[in-house]
Order: C-alpha cells, then structure tokens, then sequence
C-alpha cells in the first residue's frame, strides 16, 4: 500500500464518517475528481482502517459489467447477511423482514421471472435490505466505479 501524500484533510473527513457510523450515525460520503487523483488510494486507504468494528462490504466495477443491471447493488447487497428464516419471528417468512425487497431486487437484478421494476422501487428495496442488515450489526458499503 503506497503511502498517501497530501490528502490529511480527506483522510480526515473519512475518519470523521467512519466515526460516525460507529457512533450509529448513518453516514454518506462521495469522492469525487479528475482520473488519477487518487479516488481509489483513498479508498484502500481507509479499508486498511482494521477496528471498524462492523460490516464492510465493497464493491469495485469492472468494464465487463457495465451491460449488467445494478451491478454494483447487487454485488453489494448480495453480500450482506439475511438471518435465517423465521429467526426474528417478524412472520414474512425471511426472518429479517427484508422478504419482499430481496424478492424485488432478485427480479431488478435479473434472476427469477422477468419484470419490469422501476428505479425508485429498486432503491427503496435497497435501502430496506441496508437497513435491516444496519440493525445487527455497523455496515460500512464502498463503493469504487
Ligand atoms: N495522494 C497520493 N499519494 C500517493 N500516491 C497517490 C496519491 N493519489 C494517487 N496516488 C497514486 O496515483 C495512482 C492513481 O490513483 P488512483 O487509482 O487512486 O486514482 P483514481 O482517482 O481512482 O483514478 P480513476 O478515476 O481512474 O479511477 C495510484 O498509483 C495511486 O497510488
Ligand atoms: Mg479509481
């Protein structure tokens, strides 16, 4: 791992984040700027951080899957933990309450019978499985496209 030269203040703010997160605080950060300026270091910088003390699930796109629907979703939320069935005793039958919404991005993700499924539908389903996985344990989701 190269050492990072001039980005204290960003890695400063990445602390910040993760400290939030810990705290229970929901936290969204986005790294933006030119190709090569270093979106990705920090990135690995901060995944090198090894007292999260929760979940970390990361995500890094490849050209090949540009043609796949919601590639990066699925490869994160696939990623997350579902209890096992019934455990909670919510009585949907998935244990963890997010059923329908892995039903949902199952089909948005192009596994199961064709549907048509709308963004907004695929993005409260999202946020479903994040938050119900965020209630057991820290999620921390990176993302580099
Ligand atoms: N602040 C820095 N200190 C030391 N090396 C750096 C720094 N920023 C970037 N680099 C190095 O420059 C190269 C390009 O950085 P990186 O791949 O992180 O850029 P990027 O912003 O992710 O680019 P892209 O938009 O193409 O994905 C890498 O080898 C990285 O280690
Ligand atoms: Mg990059």
């Amino acid at each position: 791992m190269p050492v990072l030269v001039g980005r204290e203040t960003e890695q400063a703010r990445l602390a910040a984040v993760l400290a939030d997160l810990r705290a229970g605080r929901p936290a969204l950060l986005a790294l933006a700027g030119p190709a090569g300026i270093g979106k990705s270091a920090l990135l690995a910088d901060l995944t090198d951080i090894a007292d999260y003390g929760g979940r970390v699930v990361r995500w890094r796109g490849v050209p090949a899957q540009t043609q796949l629907p919601f590639a990066a979703l699925s490869g994160l939320l696939g990623a997350l933990p579902r209890d096992d069935a019934g455990r909670n005793g919510d009585g949907d039958g998935d244990g963890d309450g997010s059923g329908d919404a892995r039903e949902t991005l199952d089909r948005a993700f192009g596994r199961g019978e064709p549907h048509p499924i709308g963004r907004l539908q695929v993005g409260a389903a999202a946020m479903t499985v994040i938050a119900r996985a965020a209630e057991r344990e820290p999620v921390l989701l990176l993302v580099d496209d």
